[in-house]
């Protein structure tokens, strides 16, 4: 197992590309499982999540290649059951289920554990899929989707306790694309993520419409064919470089490169109203450090709101910055594993329910650190930027999850980062 040791106090500048994002790349790989046909996929992140992705569509038969970032899928012949063995390794697999259930009119998946960001259910897309007359059983742990004949278009309100599902809706859209008649899912996620995701299955012949709004209704057709799609550029890596400049960004500041600045437009607006200067162009986004900044408030919301995946991010942020901030976790209540770990390194933070009290100190000092869960990693690795001495954190598979060379990248910009075995 790696582990990554952080010198604190190395100031960033220059530029950094953003990668493809790993959010569409994983619910975009399952969908290739829709047809027969051949699928390249391009930008698809080189972390361990899409690997997973990779060898769980491997293992239901399909044929994958890999090389500079496309990924070529030929699912024509294919199995329905997905082992518990892989997917376990990452809840995400859940969304090969919509897919299989398609074309294949059953699947078996494993009902996904538990998680440390909180209880994460899957009713919602259960209730999507029997909304198109599936059946659903559960048998050892594994969850049984299976219809008799085509699932049949139909209207579902999709809105759960905390709002949209981000899956759920992807899992459901994918069905609906080969279901007899019009699927109409009210209370869809509108998160770009499933904006790409209906844009490639609309190159593959499907015929989806709304996606980006709450409200998205598909027409069923026969079959779907191969396509070529590039994967939207990460939204979260680029926020999280975002908070990396502003927190240890030189004078001349540092600019993201081939980024989509419209998919950012409530992290700029929170870092904006901190005081710094941010400037968009056609895909870059450059942020400045100049005068001093103060902390804020944030509410984490369904897209476009604030998204719950850089929440830690800017807990990390605000603990270093001068004033009092207020961060409320509306999505996962329990995503706070950041906290107790920056505690460790003098952050001074009370966790109020699902709302941590951040008071900024004069800056933090380093101390062996515990990655939990791909964001609070980076949290931690963002802490240990700005942090007096070296900071150990362990357990950085959860980083290398979702974050492209995220260690080479900052080391590009002038971080010294380590990556040592444990
Ligand atoms: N929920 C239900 N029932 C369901 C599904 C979800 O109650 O059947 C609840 C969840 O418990 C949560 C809320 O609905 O309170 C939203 O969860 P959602 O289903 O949208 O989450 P997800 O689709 O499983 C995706 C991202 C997460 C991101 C969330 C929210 C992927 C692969 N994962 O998860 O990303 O936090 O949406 O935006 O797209 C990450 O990248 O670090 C990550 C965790």
């Amino acid at each position: 197992m790696d582990k990554l040791l952080v010198h604190g106090g190395a100031q960033l500048e220059g530029s950094v590309a953003i990668s493809g994002s790993k959010n569409s790349s994983l619910p975009i790989l399952a969908a290739t499982l829709l047809t027969k046909g051949t699928c390249v996929i391009r930008r698809v992140p080189d972390v361990s999540d899409t690997n997973y992705m990779i060898q769980i569509l491997q293992n239901l038969g399909a044929e994958v290649e890999r090389a500079s970032g496309t990924v070529i899928v030929k699912a024509e012949n294919i199995k329905s059951e997905a082992p518990y063995e892989l997917v376990r390794k990452m809840r995400a697999s859940i969304c090969v289920m919509g897919p299989l259930l398609a074309r294949l009119k059953e699947a078996s998946v494993s009902m996904p554990g538990g998680c440390v960001i909180g209880d994460r259910p899957v009713d919602l897309h259960l209730k999507g899929l029997e909304g198109l007359g599936a059946e659903v059983q559960m048998e050892g742990g594994d969850i049984l989707v299976k219809c008799e004949g085509d699932l049949q278009g139909a209207e579902i309100p999709l809105r759960g306790r905390h709002g949209s599902t981000v899956l759920g809706t992807d899992n459901l859209m994918m069905a609906a694309t080969l279901a007899e008649g019009t699927t109409v899912i009210e209370g869809a996620a509108c998160e770009p993520e499933v904006t790409d995701l209906a844009d490639f299955l609309n190159k593959m012949g499907a015929k989806i419409e709304g996606a980006g709004t709450r409200r998205i209704v598909i027409e069923g057709v026969k079959e779907l064919h191969g396509t070529e799609h590039r994967v939207i550029p990460d939204r979260i890596e680029a926020g999280t470089f975002l908070v990396a400049a502003a927190m240890a960004g030189g004078p001349k500041g540092v600019t993201l490169k081939r980024v989509n600045a419209e998919h950012l437009t409530a992290v700029i607006d929170v870092l904006q109203q901190c005081g710094f200067t941010i400037e968009v162009g056609e895909d870059t986004i450059h942020l400045h450090n100049g005068a001093e900044k103060v902390g804020c408030n944030v509410t984490t919301e369904p897209y476009s709101g604030f998204p719950t995946d850089m929440q830690a991010q800017f807990c990390a942020m605000f603990a270093t910055m001068k004033g009092l901030s207020v961060v409320t976790e509306t999505i996962f209540p329990q995503r706070f594993m950041h906290v107790p770990e920056l505690k460790r390194m003098g952050a001074d933070i009370e966790l109020e329910g699902a709302t941590a009290i951040i008071k900024g100190v004069e800056s933090l000092s380093a101390a062996p650190v515990m990655a939990s869960d791909l964001r609070a990693s980076a949290a931690l690795v963002l802490a240990g930027l700005t942090a007096k001495g070296v900071t150990e954190i362990n357990r950085v598979y959860h980083i290398d999850r979702g974050y492209e060379h995220i260690d080479e990248k900052l080391i590009d910009l002038g971080a010294r980062i380590d990556r040592v075995k444990e």
